[in-house]
């Protein structure tokens, strides 16, 4: 089968097109035939070992990713596909089935074929909906899930949504929208009009305004793309708010250590916990009409070092796909 394989930790151009050996599923295991999948920023800090991190967080990366040389050759955890054998002890899904899911740091999706435990975060597709769609469904979403079930949100909050045009920033806007949470999204010009439409009360350009300016405070604010800080959001937020941070070595310390933040806190899930339940969720969502993941850029697998140069320009809107022949089922 056709994949994309990398050997070696650095920049985009280690990535590479090669024929390796279609995998042979287990007895818990289905084959997926990948139709479409994503390439989202777990990739590409995976495949560059998270170097922008520092130090400590990059031999984090590597012990679990490989110290010298990453174990997994191929990477994407995202997919949306089709089952075309299951092993004999799988029971919910059979060949035909369309699935979509989720692997995490077992990745395996830039493939045109993938192995899936049936117990893992897979499961099938909303009704009538594309590959090329369903593949985004999960990334930013679970991300943004995992955080904002830390918050309380419910009506009567308010919540702020620091980079509210990313792959975890329009999910999140749409989930605080679902538990109906009082929601400020924060993005430039250019995604005003999308993020308004994604459920948000009122968007603020940040190009334009600094929202720690304005006098406004917050039950929780969601730092969304990795952009802000606890420091500079504290003053933002109501006594005995949430900071949630996405990423950042000084969120976990302060996470960790909450006398330095006084009546506020800084929540930081690690290791992170995302379930099978809560892909099923997400699929409940999108057939309810309540979540959509939002879609940029649509490229062939082909073009994967072109795609992944695009995702870490860090200005892309929502997710950016790849199809494989095409993105349809034979
Ligand atoms: N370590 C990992 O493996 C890992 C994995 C996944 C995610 N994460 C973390 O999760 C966070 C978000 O990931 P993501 O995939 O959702 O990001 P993303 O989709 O790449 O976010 C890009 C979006 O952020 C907006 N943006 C860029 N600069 C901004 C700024 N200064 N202020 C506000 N918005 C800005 C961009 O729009 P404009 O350019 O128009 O503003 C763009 O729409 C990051 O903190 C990332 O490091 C980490």
């Amino acid at each position: 089968m056709r994949a994309v394989v990398y050997d070696r930790y650095g920049p985009p151009d280690v990535l590479r097109l090669e024929e390796v050996e279609r995998p042979v599923p287990k007895e818990d295991e289905v084959l997926v035939r990948v139709h479409a999948t994503t390439v989202n920023r777990s990739d590409a800090h995976t495949r560059e070992a998270n170097r922008g991190g520092g130090l400590a967080v990059t031999l984090l990366s590597r012990m679990v990713s490989g110290l010298r040389r990453p174990r997994q050759p191929i990477l994407g955890n995202e997919f949306a596909g089709e089952v075309v054998a299951a092993g004999a002890a799988v029971k919910e899904f059979a060949v035909g089935d369309r699935v979509f899911g989720w692997t995490g740091l077992r990745f395996g999706a830039h493939a045109e074929f993938m192995c899936v435990r049936e117990s893992a975060r897979i499961t099938h597709m909303p009704a009538g909906m594309s590959f090329e769609k369903a593949a985004p469904i999960c990334d930013g979403a679970l991300s943004a899930l995992m955080c904002l079930k830390q918050a309380d949100l419910r009506k009567g909050r308010r919540i702020l949504i620091y980079g509210a045009s990313g792959a975890i920033g329009t999910a999140g806007v749409q989930l605080a929208r679902y538990y109906d949470a009082d929601v400020t999204a924060v993005c430039s010009t250019k995604n005003l009009e999308l993020v308004k439409s994604l459920g948000a009360d009122r968007v603020i350009d940040y190009t334009q305004e600094d929202f720690t300016k304005n006098g406004q405070t917050y039950h929780v604010i969601f730092d969304a793309v990795g952009k802000h800080s606890f420091k500079r959001s504290r003053d933002s937020l109501e006594p005995g708010g949430f900071f949630l941070p996405t990423d950042g070595f000084e969120n976990l310390i302060l996470a960790l250590w909450p006398s330095r933040t006084g009546d506020k806190r800084v929540v930081f899930q690690l290791p992170p916990r995302l379930t099978k339940q809560d892909v099923l969720f997400l699929k409940e969502l999108v057939e309810a009409g309540k979540f959509r993941p939002v879609i940029d850029r649509c490229y062939p697998l082909e073009d994967v070092i072109e795609a992944t140069r695009y995702v870490e320009t860090q200005h892309k809107t929502g997710n950016v796909v790849m199809t494989i022949d095409g993105g349809q089922a034979a």
